[in-house]
Protein backbone atom coordinates (compact mmCIF):
# COMPACT_ATOMS: atom_id res chain seq x y z
CA UNK A 1 0.00 0.00 0.00
CA UNK A 2 1.64 3.30 -1.24
CA UNK A 3 1.52 5.68 2.37
CA UNK A 4 3.13 8.30 0.21
CA UNK A 5 -0.07 9.17 -1.65
CA UNK A 6 -1.70 12.75 -0.82
CA UNK A 7 -0.68 12.40 2.79
CA UNK A 8 -1.41 15.87 3.89
CA UNK A 9 -3.85 15.26 6.91
CA UNK A 10 -1.03 13.35 8.55
CA UNK A 11 1.46 16.18 7.60
CA UNK A 12 -0.28 19.19 9.34
CA UNK A 13 0.56 21.02 12.17
CA UNK A 14 -0.86 20.92 15.49
CA UNK A 15 -2.63 24.36 15.01
CA UNK A 16 -3.64 27.02 17.66
CA UNK A 17 -5.45 25.16 20.54
CA UNK A 18 -7.93 27.00 21.16
CA UNK A 19 -10.30 27.02 24.44
CA UNK A 20 -12.44 24.50 22.81
CA UNK A 21 -9.40 22.10 22.61
CA UNK A 22 -8.87 21.94 26.12
CA UNK A 23 -10.06 18.65 28.61
CA UNK A 24 -9.73 15.13 28.11
CA UNK A 25 -11.34 14.92 24.90
CA UNK A 26 -8.49 16.90 23.03
CA UNK A 27 -7.71 15.21 19.04
CA UNK A 28 -5.79 17.70 17.03
CA UNK A 29 -6.74 14.98 13.84
CA UNK A 30 -9.76 16.96 12.98
CA UNK A 31 -8.32 20.39 13.11
CA UNK A 32 -5.16 19.12 11.35
CA UNK A 33 -7.18 17.87 8.32
CA UNK A 34 -9.71 20.70 8.14
CA UNK A 35 -6.46 23.14 8.19
CA UNK A 36 -4.92 20.91 5.06
CA UNK A 37 -8.23 21.22 2.83
CA UNK A 38 -9.43 24.73 3.31
CA UNK A 39 -11.46 24.58 -0.23
CA UNK A 40 -13.40 22.21 1.25
CA UNK A 41 -16.01 24.30 3.02
CA UNK A 42 -14.39 23.48 6.50
CA UNK A 43 -13.73 26.64 7.36
CA UNK A 44 -15.65 29.30 9.97
CA UNK A 45 -18.26 27.94 12.12
CA UNK A 46 -19.05 24.41 10.14
CA UNK A 47 -15.63 23.94 10.45
CA UNK A 48 -15.53 24.46 14.15
CA UNK A 49 -18.35 22.46 14.64
CA UNK A 50 -16.49 19.44 12.57
CA UNK A 51 -13.48 19.47 14.74
CA UNK A 52 -15.17 19.11 17.70
CA UNK A 53 -17.83 16.68 16.60
CA UNK A 54 -15.12 14.42 15.58
CA UNK A 55 -12.87 14.63 18.39
CA UNK A 56 -15.37 14.53 20.57
CA UNK A 57 -17.66 11.48 19.64
CA UNK A 58 -16.64 7.76 21.08
CA UNK A 59 -18.31 6.77 17.23
CA UNK A 60 -14.96 5.82 15.03
CA UNK A 61 -15.01 7.73 11.85
CA UNK A 62 -12.53 8.16 8.90
CA UNK A 63 -13.54 9.87 5.37
CA UNK A 64 -11.65 8.45 2.37
CA UNK A 65 -10.67 10.53 -0.97
CA UNK A 66 -12.63 9.05 -3.87
CA UNK A 67 -10.46 11.39 -6.27
CA UNK A 68 -7.35 9.66 -5.73
CA UNK A 69 -5.98 5.94 -6.52
CA UNK A 70 -7.35 3.40 -4.11
CA UNK A 71 -9.47 5.89 -2.44
CA UNK A 72 -7.07 6.38 0.83
CA UNK A 73 -8.18 7.19 3.90
CA UNK A 74 -7.29 10.75 4.27
CA UNK A 75 -9.00 11.51 8.00
CA UNK A 76 -9.51 8.94 10.34
CA UNK A 77 -10.80 10.58 14.00
CA UNK A 78 -9.51 9.21 17.90
CA UNK A 79 -12.21 6.85 18.02
CA UNK A 80 -11.04 4.90 14.77
CA UNK A 81 -7.73 5.00 16.15
CA UNK A 82 -8.52 3.80 19.46
CA UNK A 83 -11.11 0.99 17.71
CA UNK A 84 -8.61 -0.37 16.04
CA UNK A 85 -4.86 0.40 17.42
CA UNK A 86 -3.39 1.80 14.59
CA UNK A 87 -1.77 5.21 14.36
CA UNK A 88 -2.39 8.11 12.32
CA UNK A 89 0.65 7.57 10.43
CA UNK A 90 -0.37 4.19 10.10
CA UNK A 91 -3.92 4.94 8.92
CA UNK A 92 -3.51 8.13 6.51
CA UNK A 93 -3.01 7.51 2.94
CA UNK A 94 -4.01 3.85 3.45
CA UNK A 95 -7.38 2.03 1.50
CA UNK A 96 -9.58 0.89 4.86
CA UNK A 97 -9.44 -2.59 3.41
CA UNK A 98 -6.13 -3.11 5.63
CA UNK A 99 -8.34 -4.26 8.73
CA UNK A 100 -9.74 -6.65 6.50
CA UNK A 101 -8.37 -10.45 7.40
CA UNK A 102 -9.02 -14.36 6.82
CA UNK A 103 -12.19 -14.22 8.30
CA UNK A 104 -14.15 -11.17 6.66
CA UNK A 105 -16.91 -12.44 4.72
CA UNK A 106 -16.24 -11.55 0.68
CA UNK A 107 -20.09 -11.16 0.19
CA UNK A 108 -19.80 -8.02 2.91
CA UNK A 109 -16.93 -6.69 1.22
CA UNK A 110 -18.65 -7.30 -2.56
CA UNK A 111 -21.95 -4.91 -0.78
CA UNK A 112 -19.38 -2.23 0.38
CA UNK A 113 -17.39 -1.72 -3.30
CA UNK A 114 -21.04 -1.62 -5.09
CA UNK A 115 -22.46 0.82 -2.37
CA UNK A 116 -19.25 2.82 -3.78
CA UNK A 117 -19.00 2.54 -6.68
CA UNK A 118 -23.67 3.63 -6.85
CA UNK A 119 -22.42 6.29 -4.25
CA UNK A 120 -24.89 4.94 -1.76
CA UNK A 121 -25.50 4.62 2.24
CA UNK A 122 -24.95 1.43 3.11
CA UNK A 123 -24.39 -0.59 6.26
CA UNK A 124 -22.46 -3.74 6.63
CA UNK A 125 -21.17 -5.95 9.11
CA UNK A 126 -17.89 -7.63 8.95
CA UNK A 127 -15.25 -9.01 11.16
CA UNK A 128 -12.43 -6.55 10.97
CA UNK A 129 -8.94 -6.75 12.61
CA UNK A 130 -7.32 -4.87 15.21
CA UNK A 131 -3.52 -4.23 14.99
CA UNK A 132 -2.48 -6.84 17.48
CA UNK A 133 -4.81 -9.39 15.71
CA UNK A 134 -7.89 -9.22 17.64
CA UNK A 135 -10.88 -9.64 15.78
CA UNK A 136 -14.40 -7.55 15.91
CA UNK A 137 -17.65 -7.21 14.56
CA UNK A 138 -17.25 -3.94 12.75
CA UNK A 139 -20.83 -2.50 11.50
CA UNK A 140 -20.06 -0.31 9.25
CA UNK A 141 -21.47 2.68 8.22
CA UNK A 142 -20.74 4.09 4.31
CA UNK A 143 -21.86 7.17 2.15
CA UNK A 144 -20.56 9.84 -0.20
CA UNK A 145 -20.03 13.44 0.99
CA UNK A 146 -20.86 15.83 -1.96
CA UNK A 147 -19.72 19.83 -2.16
CA UNK A 148 -22.01 22.40 -3.09
CA UNK A 149 -21.67 22.13 -7.09
CA UNK A 150 -22.50 18.28 -6.30
CA UNK A 151 -18.98 16.71 -6.90
CA UNK A 152 -18.10 13.76 -4.71
CA UNK A 153 -15.55 15.42 -2.17
CA UNK A 154 -15.07 12.31 0.03
CA UNK A 155 -16.55 8.74 1.46
CA UNK A 156 -17.68 9.06 4.81
CA UNK A 157 -17.21 5.96 6.82
CA UNK A 158 -18.22 4.77 10.70
CA UNK A 159 -17.25 1.72 12.24
CA UNK A 160 -19.31 0.75 15.40
CA UNK A 161 -17.74 -2.81 17.15
CA UNK A 162 -20.48 -4.90 17.75
CA UNK A 163 -18.70 -8.06 18.85
CA UNK A 164 -20.95 -8.02 22.41
CA UNK A 165 -23.90 -7.16 20.39
CA UNK A 166 -23.51 -10.15 18.04
CA UNK A 167 -22.54 -12.27 20.82
CA UNK A 168 -25.86 -12.01 22.85
CA UNK A 169 -27.67 -12.31 19.35
CA UNK A 170 -25.93 -15.71 18.65
CA UNK A 171 -26.60 -17.15 21.97
CA UNK A 172 -30.26 -16.01 22.09
CA UNK A 173 -30.00 -17.99 18.89
CA UNK A 174 -28.92 -21.17 20.76
CA UNK A 175 -31.33 -20.78 23.36
CA UNK A 176 -34.01 -20.95 20.75
CA UNK A 177 -32.78 -23.54 18.79
CA UNK A 178 -32.36 -25.62 22.02
CA UNK A 179 -35.75 -25.32 23.45
CA UNK A 180 -37.12 -25.86 19.70
CA UNK A 181 -35.44 -29.31 20.24
CA UNK A 182 -36.18 -30.22 23.23
CA UNK A 183 -39.58 -29.49 22.61
CA UNK A 184 -39.94 -31.78 19.54
CA UNK A 185 -38.48 -34.47 21.94
CA UNK A 186 -41.19 -33.57 24.28
CA UNK A 187 -43.44 -34.01 21.74
CA UNK A 188 -42.35 -37.75 20.92
CA UNK A 189 -41.65 -38.68 24.78
CA UNK A 190 -45.54 -37.96 24.97
CA UNK A 191 -46.63 -39.44 21.93
CA UNK A 192 -44.69 -42.74 23.17
CA UNK A 193 -45.73 -42.42 26.26
CA UNK A 194 -49.66 -42.33 24.96
CA UNK A 195 -49.16 -45.14 23.07
CA UNK A 196 -47.80 -47.33 25.66
CA UNK A 197 -50.79 -46.27 27.20
CA UNK A 198 -53.17 -47.28 24.85
CA UNK A 199 -51.67 -50.68 24.11
CA UNK A 200 -51.34 -51.46 27.87
CA UNK A 201 -55.32 -50.67 27.94
CA UNK A 202 -56.37 -52.53 24.77
CA UNK A 203 -54.71 -55.65 25.92
CA UNK A 204 -55.71 -55.35 29.81
CA UNK A 205 -59.09 -54.59 28.58
CA UNK A 206 -59.22 -51.18 30.11
CA UNK A 207 -59.75 -48.72 27.43
CA UNK A 208 -61.34 -46.12 28.68
CA UNK A 209 -59.40 -45.72 31.96
CA UNK A 210 -56.31 -46.04 29.17
CA UNK A 211 -57.62 -43.06 27.71
CA UNK A 212 -58.54 -40.81 30.62
CA UNK A 213 -55.12 -41.44 31.27
CA UNK A 214 -54.26 -40.37 28.33
CA UNK A 215 -55.88 -37.41 28.68
CA UNK A 216 -54.03 -36.74 31.28
CA UNK A 217 -51.24 -37.16 30.08
CA UNK A 218 -51.85 -34.83 26.75
CA UNK A 219 -52.78 -32.07 29.04
CA UNK A 220 -49.57 -31.99 31.01
CA UNK A 221 -48.01 -32.42 27.45
CA UNK A 222 -49.78 -28.85 25.93
CA UNK A 223 -49.00 -26.97 29.67
CA UNK A 224 -45.38 -28.08 29.46
CA UNK A 225 -45.24 -27.11 25.68
CA UNK A 226 -45.95 -23.89 26.28
CA UNK A 227 -42.97 -23.33 29.09
CA UNK A 228 -40.46 -24.25 26.55
CA UNK A 229 -39.93 -20.49 24.76
CA UNK A 230 -39.16 -18.53 28.44
CA UNK A 231 -37.41 -21.52 29.79
CA UNK A 232 -34.13 -19.89 29.42
CA UNK A 233 -35.46 -17.04 31.29
CA UNK A 234 -36.76 -18.66 34.19
CA UNK A 235 -40.43 -17.89 35.34
CA UNK A 236 -43.38 -19.13 32.91
CA UNK A 237 -46.10 -16.95 32.03
CA UNK A 238 -48.71 -19.05 33.17
CA UNK A 239 -51.55 -17.69 31.22
CA UNK A 240 -50.29 -19.55 27.90
CA UNK A 241 -49.89 -23.17 29.95
CA UNK A 242 -53.66 -22.54 30.82
CA UNK A 243 -54.90 -21.66 27.54
CA UNK A 244 -53.07 -24.59 25.84
CA UNK A 245 -54.70 -27.03 28.34
CA UNK A 246 -57.86 -25.73 28.52
CA UNK A 247 -58.43 -24.99 24.66
CA UNK A 248 -59.57 -28.45 23.57
CA UNK A 249 -62.51 -27.30 25.99
CA UNK A 250 -62.93 -24.12 24.51
CA UNK A 251 -64.97 -25.46 21.03
CA UNK A 252 -65.36 -21.86 20.00
CA UNK A 253 -68.45 -21.22 21.28
CA UNK A 254 -67.86 -18.77 24.04
CA UNK A 255 -68.07 -21.36 26.90
CA UNK A 256 -64.45 -20.78 28.13
CA UNK A 257 -64.40 -17.30 29.14
CA UNK A 258 -60.22 -16.87 30.27
CA UNK A 259 -59.87 -13.60 32.47
CA UNK A 260 -56.59 -13.87 33.72
CA UNK A 261 -53.43 -11.19 33.86
CA UNK A 262 -49.88 -12.06 32.73
CA UNK A 263 -48.52 -13.58 35.83
CA UNK A 264 -45.36 -15.55 35.67
CA UNK A 265 -44.98 -18.39 37.92
CA UNK A 266 -41.42 -20.48 38.26
CA UNK A 267 -41.69 -23.81 36.22
CA UNK A 268 -42.68 -26.45 39.09
CA UNK A 269 -45.85 -24.58 38.74
CA UNK A 270 -46.69 -25.72 35.60
CA UNK A 271 -48.03 -29.49 36.17
CA UNK A 272 -50.12 -28.61 39.62
CA UNK A 273 -51.95 -26.08 37.35
CA UNK A 274 -51.96 -28.26 34.43
CA UNK A 275 -53.47 -31.69 35.59
CA UNK A 276 -55.82 -29.50 38.19
CA UNK A 277 -57.30 -27.80 35.45
CA UNK A 278 -57.49 -30.55 33.26
CA UNK A 279 -59.82 -33.09 35.65
CA UNK A 280 -62.00 -29.86 36.71
CA UNK A 281 -62.51 -29.47 32.76
CA UNK A 282 -63.13 -33.03 32.67
CA UNK A 283 -65.57 -32.81 35.33
CA UNK A 284 -67.83 -29.87 33.78
CA UNK A 285 -67.86 -32.17 30.85
CA UNK A 286 -69.64 -35.01 32.88
CA UNK A 287 -71.47 -33.05 35.34
CA UNK A 288 -71.16 -29.68 35.22
CA UNK A 289 -71.68 -26.36 33.28
CA UNK A 290 -70.35 -28.55 30.21
CA UNK A 291 -72.35 -30.79 30.49
CA UNK A 292 -75.49 -28.17 28.84
CA UNK A 293 -74.95 -26.07 25.79
CA UNK A 294 -75.86 -22.99 28.24
CA UNK A 295 -72.70 -23.83 30.44
CA UNK A 296 -69.93 -21.41 31.04
CA UNK A 297 -66.76 -21.79 32.57
CA UNK A 298 -64.89 -18.43 34.08
CA UNK A 299 -61.15 -19.03 34.78
CA UNK A 300 -59.01 -16.14 36.02
CA UNK A 301 -55.29 -16.04 37.79
CA UNK A 302 -53.26 -13.54 39.57
CA UNK A 303 -50.58 -13.31 41.59
CA UNK A 304 -51.56 -12.64 45.52
CA UNK A 305 -49.96 -12.76 48.90
CA UNK A 306 -47.95 -10.12 50.72
CA UNK A 307 -44.76 -10.90 48.44
CA UNK A 308 -47.18 -11.28 45.63
CA UNK A 309 -45.73 -14.90 45.74
CA UNK A 310 -48.82 -16.63 45.48
CA UNK A 311 -50.98 -18.04 42.64
CA UNK A 312 -54.47 -17.92 42.50
CA UNK A 313 -56.94 -19.73 39.96
CA UNK A 314 -60.29 -19.40 40.53
CA UNK A 315 -62.43 -21.49 37.89
CA UNK A 316 -66.42 -20.68 38.31
CA UNK A 317 -69.37 -22.59 36.74
CA UNK A 318 -72.34 -21.33 35.53
CA UNK A 319 -75.37 -22.31 33.65
CA UNK A 320 -74.96 -25.77 34.40
CA UNK A 321 -77.65 -28.43 36.09
CA UNK A 322 -78.43 -27.56 39.59
CA UNK A 323 -75.31 -28.51 41.34
CA UNK A 324 -75.66 -31.37 43.60
CA UNK A 325 -73.90 -30.89 47.46
CA UNK A 326 -70.90 -32.73 47.81
CA UNK A 327 -70.50 -36.40 48.00
CA UNK A 328 -68.45 -38.49 50.32
CA UNK A 329 -66.46 -40.12 47.67
CA UNK A 330 -65.47 -36.77 45.22
CA UNK A 331 -64.22 -39.26 42.14
CA UNK A 332 -60.89 -40.02 41.06
CA UNK A 333 -60.56 -36.91 38.99
CA UNK A 334 -61.22 -34.97 42.50
CA UNK A 335 -58.50 -37.26 44.32
CA UNK A 336 -56.19 -36.13 41.64
CA UNK A 337 -56.38 -32.48 42.44
CA UNK A 338 -56.39 -33.18 46.48
CA UNK A 339 -53.08 -35.11 45.95
CA UNK A 340 -51.22 -32.49 43.34
CA UNK A 341 -52.63 -29.62 45.49
CA UNK A 342 -51.34 -30.80 48.90
CA UNK A 343 -48.16 -32.02 47.36
CA UNK A 344 -47.53 -28.77 45.96
CA UNK A 345 -48.23 -27.36 49.56
CA UNK A 346 -50.79 -25.37 48.09
CA UNK A 347 -54.83 -25.31 49.17
CA UNK A 348 -58.02 -25.67 47.27
CA UNK A 349 -61.49 -24.51 48.16
CA UNK A 350 -64.34 -26.07 46.11
CA UNK A 351 -68.20 -23.76 47.05
CA UNK A 352 -70.54 -26.04 45.67
CA UNK A 353 -72.95 -23.23 45.24
CA UNK A 354 -76.95 -23.68 43.53
CA UNK A 355 -76.01 -21.76 40.57
CA UNK A 356 -72.46 -23.90 39.82
CA UNK A 357 -69.50 -25.03 40.89
CA UNK A 358 -66.84 -22.38 42.37
CA UNK A 359 -62.98 -23.64 42.73
CA UNK A 360 -60.30 -21.55 43.92
CA UNK A 361 -56.95 -22.93 44.66
CA UNK A 362 -53.38 -21.61 45.39
CA UNK A 363 -50.35 -22.60 44.97
CA UNK A 364 -47.00 -21.07 46.15
CA UNK A 365 -44.84 -19.38 43.43
CA UNK A 366 -41.93 -18.40 44.81
C1 LIG B 1 -15.28 5.58 3.93
C2 LIG B 1 -14.98 4.13 3.90
C3 LIG B 1 -14.74 3.46 5.07
C4 LIG B 1 -14.47 2.09 5.08
N1 LIG B 1 -14.23 1.46 6.24
C5 LIG B 1 -13.96 0.15 6.24
C6 LIG B 1 -13.74 -0.54 7.45
O1 LIG B 1 -13.78 0.02 8.54
N2 LIG B 1 -13.51 -1.86 7.40
C7 LIG B 1 -13.47 -2.55 6.23
O2 LIG B 1 -13.27 -3.76 6.25
N3 LIG B 1 -13.68 -1.92 5.06
C8 LIG B 1 -13.92 -0.60 5.03
N4 LIG B 1 -14.13 0.04 3.85
C9 LIG B 1 -14.16 -0.73 2.59
C10 LIG B 1 -12.82 -0.84 1.90
O3 LIG B 1 -12.14 0.34 1.92
C11 LIG B 1 -13.05 -1.25 0.44
O4 LIG B 1 -13.87 -0.32 -0.17
C12 LIG B 1 -13.70 -2.62 0.34
O5 LIG B 1 -12.77 -3.57 0.79
C13 LIG B 1 -14.12 -2.99 -1.10
O6 LIG B 1 -13.12 -2.73 -1.99
P1 LIG B 1 -12.04 -3.83 -2.48
O7 LIG B 1 -12.80 -4.95 -3.06
O8 LIG B 1 -11.21 -3.05 -3.47
O9 LIG B 1 -11.25 -4.22 -1.27
C14 LIG B 1 -14.42 1.39 3.85
C15 LIG B 1 -14.66 2.09 2.65
C16 LIG B 1 -14.95 3.42 2.68
C17 LIG B 1 -15.21 4.15 1.40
Amino acid sequence: MDKTKDNKAGQMSKGSGQAYHAGPSFDASPERFREAHPDDQFSGASGVLFEQAMAQTRMAICLTDPNQDDQPIVFANRAFRELTGYSEEEIIGNNCRFLQGPESDPAAIAKIRTAIEEEDVTVVELINYRKNGEKFWNALHIGPIYDNDGKLLYLFGSQWDVSDVRAARAEELYAKEMARELSHRMKNMFAVISGIVNITGRMRGVESEAREINNRVQALGRAYETTLDEASSGNIQIGEAIRAILEPYDLGTGRLILKGNGAKVPFNVVSGVGVTLHELAANAERHGAWSRETGRVEVDWRMAGEKRDELVVSWLERGGPPVSPPREDLGSGNAIIDRLVRHSDGTIQRDWNTDGLHVTITFPAS
